[in-house]
């Protein structure tokens, strides 16, 4: 289609961050605070189709307050991070993942869908313009975050009838702070995220809307995540709030929930389940209890487990903790497994290990 070949206009920063503040920031940049200097935003409306493609200063928006996506909360993003190589290029990891979850997450929130080439060139874009804000640190990136909202003033309840995508960039670390060697979960008992039928599987804010409570509520209780519960039988294991999980059992398979509609379909767990077949070990794709869990790990045939996602790459899991319940996997921390899996993922991404799947766009 035509909208696939709109070229971008670039408007430059005038007054970017001056280079020592940027420095500062940089050093130590966290999660989601440290924002660059550009953005990307694309229209889209029916009848006209995707237009006004640029790339532009980051500025605050101006929308109306009748603003469907500020009613109806009809809202898509995805994330994915951008690399500095070991040989001082950049590069992008599996980013038509993204994009095709992207159109796939629109198709399900009835919004228009982003041709998947304007979305890869719109991150390749923004990358080239704040190609200065990568994080120098151990484990930096820039995290990309594309998003669209629907822009359509109406307070009718429909689908809009216009979009506005844009794209802004972080240059982030670590997602959890403290450089702990394992997180700690809440077993959620009140709260599901997602059921048969709903938004699950789509990347959609309402999702994380409705998860918040969940996880104040692991924070009270002294946890630093929420891991649900299937939303039907309250008994498997579906994902955390913004994370999928793997378990590692003593004979070295791994099991992770299956796609079942309800989860995110990850692009890091893909990759994981490709990574640990290529290693020889067997991965299966199935439901796996929150008994069987407790029983396996006081067992000790689980011996590790993990929480994966592009936030938080690859996560021990320590301790898993319900009302009047608490057990250890393995020696809470960090398992080989696990941390086999980590470093090849990284390594690849860093341009350090083969990329035998194509993974890696350089840019
Ligand atoms: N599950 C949820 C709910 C998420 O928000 C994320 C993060 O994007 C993931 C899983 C992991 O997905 P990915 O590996 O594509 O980042
Ligand atoms: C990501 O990993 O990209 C996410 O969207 C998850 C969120 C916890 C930041």
């Amino acid at each position: 289609a035509a909208d696939s070949n709109l070229s971008f206009a670039f408007d430059p920063h005038a007054d970017p961050v001056p280079v020592s503040e940027r420095d500062q920031l940089l050093a130590n940049p966290g999660f989601g605070r440290v924002f660059t200097d550009h953005m990307v935003t694309i229209r889209y409306a029916d009848g006209r189709g995707w237009h006004d493609a640029k790339v532009h200063p980051r500025v605050p928006l101006q929308i109306d307050p009748a603003c469907s996506v500020l009613h109806y909360a009809q809202e898509i993003f995805e994330g994915l991070k951008a690399y500095r190589l070991a040989d001082g290029g950049a590069a992008l990891f599996r980013p038509e993942a993204n994009a095709r979850r992207f159109r796939e997450s629109a198709e399900r929130l009835a919004m228009a869908q982003l041709p998947e080439e304007l979305f890869l060139e719109s991150c390749r874009q923004l990358v080239k313009a704040d190609r200065d804000w990568f994080p120098q640190i151990e484990g930096g990136s820039l995290y990309l975050r594309p998003f669209m909202i629907a822009s359509e003033v109406f307070l009718g309840v429909k689908p809009s009838s216009e979009y506005l995508y844009m794209v802004i960039a972080s240059a982030v670390g670590a997602y959890f702070k403290g450089g702990a060697p394992a997180v700690s979960l809440w077993v959620s008992q009140d709260f599901t995220r997602a059921a048969p039928g709903g938004t699950g599987a789509a990347k959609c804010g309402g999702n994380y809307a409705a998860s918040l409570l969940a996880q104040s509520e692991a924070i009270r209780n002294g946890c630093d995540q929420v891991v649900f519960l299937d939303a039907a039988e309250r008994r498997w294991i579906e994902e955390l709030g913004g994370m999928n999980v793997f378990f590692v059992m003593d004979d070295g398979s791994l099991v992770t929930p299956p796609l079942s509609g309800t989860i995110l379909p990850g692009i890091t767990r893909d990759s994981l389940i490709t990574l640990a077949r290529g290693m020889g070990l067997t991965v299966r794709e199935e439901r796996y209890g929150i008994d069987q869990w407790r029983a396996d790990a006081g067992s000790g045939r689980l011996r590790e487990a993990f929480a994966c996602g592009t936030a938080a790459v690859v996560t021990p899991i320590g301790t898993v903790r319900a009302p009047g319940v608490e057990f250890t996997i393995g020696n809470a921390g960090p398992g080989l497994v696990t941390e086999k899996l980590r470093s090849a993922l990284v390594d690849i991404q860093r341009g350090i290990a083969p990329d035998p799947h194509g993974w890696v766009e350089r840019l």
